[in-house]
């Protein structure tokens, strides 16, 4: 698991997932989905190359709010914007985010509503989604294309 972070108040990783291609852990953001409630914030954790944007392409796609295809890194771009019929989807890379005040002119308080789910990559650079998390995502390398994947809820 990544570390920094402290886990308390979230589930234990019992919700353990191996995936030995990107296309399987597509599959698996594509169930994960199902989980995640509207008005979240989901901490994408895991090294550069993990698969968090790979994830993310599943997710998007079972909120039917974006093709895999369609889904890139917001590496540049910082905000990509997914809308599925019900919940919007707000993919978020925090990478070349250092300082507060970078993060403030993000405004990503004016994206939390009710019907929208904030996806974080690189969220738990900052304390405050370190806390405001209610699921984390994290992703570890083990091998080439194998990729274990433990699924946190806040408790
Ligand atoms: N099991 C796997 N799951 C996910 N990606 C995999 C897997 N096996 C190989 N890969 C490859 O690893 C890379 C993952 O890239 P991706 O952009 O999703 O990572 P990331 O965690 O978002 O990185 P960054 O922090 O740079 O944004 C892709 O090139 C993908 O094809
Ligand atoms: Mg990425």
């Amino acid at each position: 698991m990544a570390q920094g972070v402290s886990q308390r108040n979230m589930t234990p990783p019992s919700n353990q997932f191996q995936t030995h291609s990107s296309e399987e852990t597509t599959d698996l953001g594509r169930q994960l989905a199902a989980e995640l409630k509207p008005g979240s914030v989901v901490l994408l954790r895991g090294d550069l190359g993990a698969g968090k944007t790979t994830l993310v392409k599943g997710i998007a796609e079972g909120f039917s709010a974006a093709e895999a295809e369609a889904v890139t890194s917001p590496t540049f771009t910082l905000i990509h914007e997914y809308s599925g019929p019900e919940v919007t989807l707000y993919h978020i890379d925090l990478y070349r985010i250092d300082t507060q005040r970078e993060l403030d002119t993000l405004a990503l308080d004016d994206l939390m509503e009710p019907n929208t789910i904030l996806l974080i990559e690189w969220g738990e650079k900052f304390e405050r989604f370190a806390k405001e998390r209610d699921f984390e995502i994290a992703i570890e390398h083990h091998g080439a294309d194998e990729r274990q994947i433990t699924f946190l809820r806040k408790t």
